[in-house]
């Protein structure tokens, strides 16, 4: 590869772009840049975030060549990486797919149960076009990946592209998580050898070696039920994601085996939740009032004063951390694990090939080797198949263009559950998302 890397962001737009502007331009020893453009489809939402980009890159990387665009030919002409995170159709159907649920009594949620399914169905066309577009301008550019439902989009891209050998899709819950339990032993996360199972948003650490080689899981556990859960970031998180993470307690009381990914409240605790989320004001209305409030003020305020030197655009910076790393990780073949989705192929036993399991796997200029999980007992290989079982559905549901697919994946959904409901909350997602699901007949 070459000796400095041009790099697009898709979703110049994102609320998390500015943090990984500051984590590029924090990581050049690992990840050296010659070029770094940002993308959107949206100009004038791109503009603020652009325009803080090109502040931040004069003071903290001025060798670096940096723009933002809404063209495609400049955006995707001779790039080594692209960090893809968009969201089709915005907060605003972010915003439908939590209350459209909810307000019939069923968990609406960005990337699980009924709003999840809306969402992954909405992303698969641009995230098809994406990587169609940077292909025909960059055959060989590595495509980092972490849009949501990252589950359905991996899975879909995986449809689409049989052969495609160079897309990484990547969550950083996992890496959240191992912050988290850093935070609580007091000791560098990054020492962590984890061992993982699961789907997207869907599962769970079985161990955790530390460099002498114990097992830390057992110990979490028990600091966990004694003590409760913190999000590493805790004092900059909104109350919704305090909660979220208070819950691991309960879960690890009931389900005792192994840490599991927050995820799993919605699907371990469907009541609960239902009685805790308010209908009328959803996750997105949270975020809309908080941290895109926030991001979008403080890249204006650093374009008014001309610097951005003590600018606080990065909430939680572990995420922009774990994308730079992993990129960097393919780039120098340092072969360092990180928690990934690749398709099953044999990793967890019993499980389908074409699953896409996130596990822990070693990271090099080949992409993921993922590591062997064996088998798994019962209780998580019923819950992995069936939670499969809609991914797939869903997926195909999109491609077919069939409704009968889509039905019968909400009637999958531990969250929906129910043939009639399935059916209503169908209906009422198919009218919402008419300028973006393909007709299903
Ligand atoms: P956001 O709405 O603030 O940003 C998304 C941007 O994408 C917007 O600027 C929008 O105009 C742009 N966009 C939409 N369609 C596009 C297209 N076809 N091409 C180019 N740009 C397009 O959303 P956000 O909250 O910042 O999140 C961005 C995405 O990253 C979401 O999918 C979110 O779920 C995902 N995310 C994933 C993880 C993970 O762990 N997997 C973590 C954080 C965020
Ligand atoms: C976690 C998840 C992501 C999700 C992000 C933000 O990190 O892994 O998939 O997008 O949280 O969620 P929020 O609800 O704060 O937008
Ligand atoms: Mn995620």
């Amino acid at each position: 590869m070459k000796e400095k890397l041009n790099v697009v962001i898709v979703g110049g737009g994102s609320t998390w772009c500015p943090g990984i502007l500051k984590s590029l331009t924090k990581h050049q020893d690992i990840f050296p840049l010659n070029r770094v453009v940002m993308y959107d489809i949206d100009e004038e939402r791109q503009k603020p975030l652009g325009e803080f980009g090109k502040i931040l890159f004069k003071e903290e990387a001025p060798g670096v060549y940096f723009d933002y665009t809404t063209d495609k030919d400049i955006a995707y002409e001779d790039v080594d990486f692209v960090l893809c995170q968009i969201r089709t159709g915005g907060y605003a159907m972010r915003d439908k797919d939590e209350k459209i649920p909810l307000h019939m009594g069923l968990i609406g949620q960005e990337t699980v149960g009924a709003g999840g399914m809306a969402y992954g169905i909405r992303s698969m066309t641009d995230m098809i076009e994406i990587v169609n577009d940077v292909r025909a301008r960059s055959p060989k550019a590595w495509i980092i990946n972490y849009t949501n439902p990252a589950a359905l989009v991996a899975y879909g891209l995986a449809k689409a592209f049989p052969n495609e050998k160079r897309i990484l899709n990547i969550c950083d819950q996992p890496v959240n998580l191992l912050r988290s339990y850093g935070r609580l032993l007091g000791r560098d996360s990054r020492e962590f050898e984890p061992v993982y199972f699961g789907l997207n948003h869907f599962g769970w650490f079985t161990h955790l070696y530390d460099r002498e080689g114990n097992d830390l899981v057992p110990v979490i556990k028990d600091y966990v039920k004694k003590n409760g859960f913190k999000p590493a970031d805790a004092e900059q998180r909104d109350q919704s994601w305090l909660d979220t993470y208070a819950v691991v307690a309960d879960m690890l009381e009931d389900y005792p085996d192994y840490l599991p990914n927050t995820y799993l409240q919605y699907y371990f605790y469907p009541n609960y939740k239902l009685a805790h989320l308010d209908p009328n004001y959803t996750r997105s209305d949270e975020v809309i009032n908080g941290r895109e409030k926030r991001v979008f003020e403080e890249c204006r305020r650093v374009i008014e004063v001309g610097t951005a030197k003590n600018s606080s655009v990065v909430q939680n910076d572990a995420h922009g951390d774990m994308i730079i790393e992993v990129s960097s990780a393919i780039y120098r073949n340092t072969r360092q694990t990180f928690i990934v989705m690749v398709k099953n192929d044999g990793i967890i036993k019993d499980m389908p090939d074409d699953a896409m399991v996130e596990v822990a796997a070693s990271v090099g200029v080949n992409g993921p080797q993922p590591y062997a999980v064996g088998e798994i007992g019962t209780f998580y290989h019923a819950l992995m198949v069936n939670q499969y079982s809609y991914e797939r559905l869903a997926i195909e549901a999109y491609f077919e263009h069939s409704y009968e697919k889509a039905l019968q994946a909400l009637t999958l959904n531990r969250l929906v559950n129910d043939g009639k409901e399935a059916r209503k909350v169908l209906d009422k997602l198919i009218e919402a998302n008419k300028d973006y699901w393909p007709e299903l007949k």
